[in-house]
C-alpha cells in the first residue's frame, strides 16, 4: 500500500541574504498512510509549516526526500489530488465566497453545474450558508477560517493537508472542523493536520507525531505515547523538554 506521505531524511535550512543559516529541519522521517488521520504537534518554530511546504511541494528540501500519494512532492499529479488550508490565509477579498468557490471548483475540471452544488455542499457544511454571497474581505477571521476548510475540499482530494485548522474557531467551528476530517478519512483520504490544540488533536486522531527542533521524536498513538496517568499535554511537555535539554 502507497502512503498518502513518505518522508525521508528531510532537511531544510534557511539561508538569510545577511548570511545566517536557519536549519528549520534537521531529519524528519514521517509516514502517513491512506485513510488515516495524523496530528502534527510541536512547539513554536518547530518545522511543521516547513514540513507542510515541503510535502505540498511549495519548498525544495536541502536533503531527503518526500513523497506524496506515490510521486514526488513537486509532481503536478500529486499536488492536484492534495487539498490545503494554509496557515494564514488570505482571499481575494472583492470575490463571494460562492463565487471563488465555485471558481475553484471549474479549475479543478467541474460543470458549472456541479460547481455551483459543490460550492453550496461545502459552504453550508463549513457553516457559512449565510454567508456565501458575501464579499470574503467582509468575512471574519474565523468565518475565512470556515472557507480555507471548504476551499481545501474542493476537489475531493486524497490526501488533506491543514495547518492549524481550528485556529480562530469558536466551539461549534471546532465540532465542524472534527466532522469534516472524520468524514474524510470515511471516505478513504489521508488528513495530515499540524495542531497547537491538544484536546482537539487527542480526539481526531489516529497518530501524533511531536516534532522538535526540526526533528520528530515521538510518533504513535496518543494513548501509547502518554505514560500510564499521562495527559497528550503532559507527554508533550516531557517530549519538548527531553528534546530541548539534549539539542
Ligand atoms: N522563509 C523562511 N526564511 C527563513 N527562516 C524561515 C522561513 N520559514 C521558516 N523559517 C524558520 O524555520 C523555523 C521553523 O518555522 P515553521 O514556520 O516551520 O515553524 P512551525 O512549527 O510551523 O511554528 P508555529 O507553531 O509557530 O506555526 C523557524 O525558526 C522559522 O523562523
Ligand atoms: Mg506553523
Amino acid at each position: 500500500m502507497t502512503n498518502a506521505i513518505e518522508i525521508d531524511s528531510l532537511g531544510v535550512t534557511f539561508r538569510s541574504r545577511r548570511g545566517g543559516e536557519v536549519r528549520a529541519l534537521d531529519g524528519v522521517d514521517l509516514a502517513v498512510a491512506p485513510g488515516r488521520i495524523v496530528g502534527f504537534l510541536g512547539p513554536n518554530g518547530a518545522g511543521k509549516t516547513t514540513t507542510l511546504q515541503v510535502v505540498l511541494g511549495f519548498l525544495a528540501p536541502t536533503r531527503g526526500t518526500a513523497r506524496v500519494l506515490g510521486l514526488p512532492a513537486q509532481a503536478p499529479e500529486a499536488r492536484e489530488r492534495v487539498g490545503y488550508l494554509p496557515e494564514r490565509a488570505r482571499w481575494y477579498p472583492f470575490l463571494t465566497g460562492r463565487e471563488l468557490l465555485v471558481g475553484f471548483g471549474r479549475l479543478f475540471g467541474l460543470s458549472r453545474r456541479a460547481a455551483a452544488d459543490r460550492a453550496a455542499a461545502l459552504l453550508a457544511e463549513v457553516g457559512l450558508a449565510d454567508a456565501a454571497d458575501r464579499r470574503l474581505g467582509a468575512y471574519s477571521r474565523g468565518m475565512a477560517q470556515r472557507f480555507g476548510l471548504a476551499q481545501a475540499l474542493v476537489q475531493e482530494p486524497d490526501l488533506l493537508i491543514l495547518d492549524e485548522p481550528t485556529s480562530g474557531l469558536d466551539p461549534l467551528g471546532r465540532m465542524a472542523v472534527r466532522a469534516i476530517i472524520q468524514r474524510q478519512r470515511a471516505r478513504g483520504a489521508a488528513v495530515f493536520f499540524s495542531s497547537h490544540e491538544l484536546s482537539e488533536v487527542e480526539r481526531v486522531c489516529d497518530e501524533v507525531a511531536i516534532l522538535v527542533r526540526g526533528r520528530v521524536r515521538v510518533r504513535g498513538r496518543a494513548a501509547d505515547l502518554a505514560r500510564p496517568g499521562e495527559s497528550l499535554e503532559q507527554c508533550f511537555l516531557r517530549v519538548v523538554e527531553a528534546a530541548e535539554a539534549g539539542t
